[in-house]
Order: C-alpha cells, then sequence, then structure tokens
C-alpha cells in the first residue's frame, strides 16, 4: 500500500534556472548538486525531496512513493507484474543515491517511471528554506500532489486504482475535459491525471502546500520582483479547497504553491465537479506553452 509522495525527480535543460527558482521563489532548500549535476532540494527534515535533472528535454524522471517497507513493496511488485510492467529492485548505491533504505522500480503503461521506496533518510532540524517563510505542510501527507497528462485517462484510471491502489477522491468534468484526482493518505489527492490528447504525455503541475497563506502572497511578490511568470492568478480549488498560484517554471511544468487543502479520511465519498475553482486561478499567461508535454 502506498503511504504518500516521497520524493520526485525531474529532467530539464535548465537545471541552472531551477537553482534559483527553486530556493528564491519557492523557498525550498538548495543542497549540494547529485553526481550528474542534479539539482537538489530538501522542502523538511527528509534529506532531499526534489532533484532536478540535467536532461535533453522536461520530462518526470521518476515519482518516489513511500511504502513502510520492503515487505509491502514486494506486495504491491507482484500486483503489478501480474498486470505487466516488470520491477527491479534498486541497488545499494542507486537506493543511497535516492536517501531511501531501498525501491523497487517500473515503468507504468502510461510511460511514467514509479519507484516503490521504504526508510526515507531524515536528519531532524536540518531544513532551512531558502528565503524567510514558514515551511511545508508534508509528514503523513507527504510532499505534496502531482498532475499528469496521460495518452489513455480511461487505460490510465484502470492502472492507478486497481493496481496501484490509489483511491479515487473525486472527479472534475469542466467543459471537454476530464481531471480524476487520487489519494493514498489524508491529503485529498496526492496524484490526479488528464488526458490534453489522444497518446500525448506530460505533466501540469506539482503542487507543494505551504503552511501559511501569507507564504502564497509572498510568492507571488517574489515572482513580480525576480520577473518569474505567474501562470495563473491565486484562486480556490472546488475539490480540495487549496487556495493557491500557478508559477510557471523553468521546465514549464507548473508549481501549484498552495494553503489550506483539504484533509479527508476513509469515510470520503468521492463526488463530481463542473468546475476547477469556486474563485481565481484566472490565465494571467496564455502566450506560454499550456503543460509540460513530453517531446514538444
Ligand atoms: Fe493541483
Amino acid at each position: 500500500m502506498i503511504r504518500s509522495m516521497a520524493y520526485l525527480g525531474l529532467t530539464t535543460p535548465a537545471v541552472a534556472e531551477w537553482r534559483g527558482f527553486g530556493s528564491d521563489i519557492l523557498g525550498l532548500h538548495l543542497i549540494d548538486d547529485g553526481a550528474d549535476g542534479a539539482a537538489r532540494f530538501r522542502m523538511d527534515d527528509a534529506d532531499c525531496r526534489l532533484w532536478v535533472h540535467p536532461g535533453a528535454q522536461n520530462d518526470i524522471a521518476y515519482i518516489g512513493w513511500a511504502l513502510s517497507g520492503e515487505a509491502e513493496a514486494l506486495a504491491l511488485k507482484a500486483r503489478i507484474e501480474a498486470a505487466g510492467p516488470v520491477l527491479t529492485r534498486a541497488s545499494a548505491e542507486e537506493a543511497a543515491a535516492r536517501r531511501v533504505a531501498g525501491f523497487y522500480a517500473f515503468t507504468d503503461p502510461m510511460g511514467f517511471r514509479h519507484e516503490l521506496a521504504w526508510g526515507q533518510f531524515v536528519s531532524p532540524g536540518s531544513f532551512t528554506p531558502g528565503r524567510p517563510m514558514s515551511g511545508f505542510k508534508t509528514g503523513d501527507q507527504g510532499m505534496g500532489h502531482i498532475v499528469l497528462l496521460v495518452p489513455d485517462l480511461a487505460a490510465a484510471d484502470r492502472f492507478y486504482r486497481d493496481v496501484l491502489g490509489f483511491n479515487q477522491s473525486d472527479r472534475i468534468t469542466d467543459g471537454g475535459r476530464e481531471l480524476l484526482f487520487y489519494h493514498c493518505n489524508g491529503r485529498h489527492h496526492s496524484l490526479a491525471i488528464g488526458s490534453p490528447a489522444p497518446g500525448m504525455r506530460g505533466a501540469h503541475h506539482l503542487m507543494l502546500e505551504v503552511n501559511s497563506l501569507d507564504d502564497v502572497g509572498i510568492a507571488v511578490d517574489r515572482c513580480a520582483e525576480l520577473d518569474v511568470p505567474v501562470s495563473k492568478s491565486i484562486g480556490c480549488h472546488t475539490n480540495d479547497r487549496m487556495v493557491s498560484t500557478y508559477i510557471f517554471s523553468p521546465s514549464v511544468l507548473r508549481i501549484e504553491y498552495g494553503f489550506g487543502g483539504l484533509a479527508i479520511d476513509d469515510l470520503w465519498e468521492p463526488k463530481s465537479y463542473t468546475r476547477t475553482s469556486i474563485w481565481g486561478h484566472k490565465e494571467l499567461r496564455p502566450d506560454l506553452p499550456p503543460a509540460m508535454i513530453v517531446g514538444n
């Protein structure tokens, strides 16, 4: 059983821009580079939560999911392999590089690499934000949520629920779009999927939740000062009630920077909505690429 989103890896030609973006705009804690020159960030006392690797194109390199231990990972491995994908166990060196005790990796039918990890390394008292801020809401809810763009929405929905074991949170149909949301802990969603066009793969945003509404407003101010595009105005979502803004990262992937997301429990009943936002979230930069589409 997946417990939370533990970490995320990106690839981008824009690693250098990410260092300042991550620390000065988002308030992440920039630590020493990875062996391949990756920019690495802390967002709490976990040794590392976000890797930004050098690469020829913008892509999701891997999504790290936390499990309770290797026994739980092996149980999930059996279920995934029965559905087709083959899992490989990370070497000790690979696990150490991710700052976890171990993980199994596989590529899902949509083309995304997942890592089923356990024993994340934590250094209590180590988190130092890149700019003054109240910190990130993580803990049992993990590092945030990721919104993937999948080539086949129905096939992805079956895989993420029936094989990986995510629970449905909600669905939103807004115009011609359909978005599906999934939870694995008290965070309203750790994973969401949409389909921009049949056959396309990519990601729309990574959501990071902060501990104060002031941090969201300060991030918008910092974007204006440092000339970083804010792609959507501050708004409140219908489903998770997050008050957030969307910041255009150097790898096109938006960072939803939010506060006050809904916490849910096992009694949650999935809802359907026809709008993504109660107020706000107005598109401010229609001139920018609408999402990180791999291959574009
Ligand atoms: Fe979001």
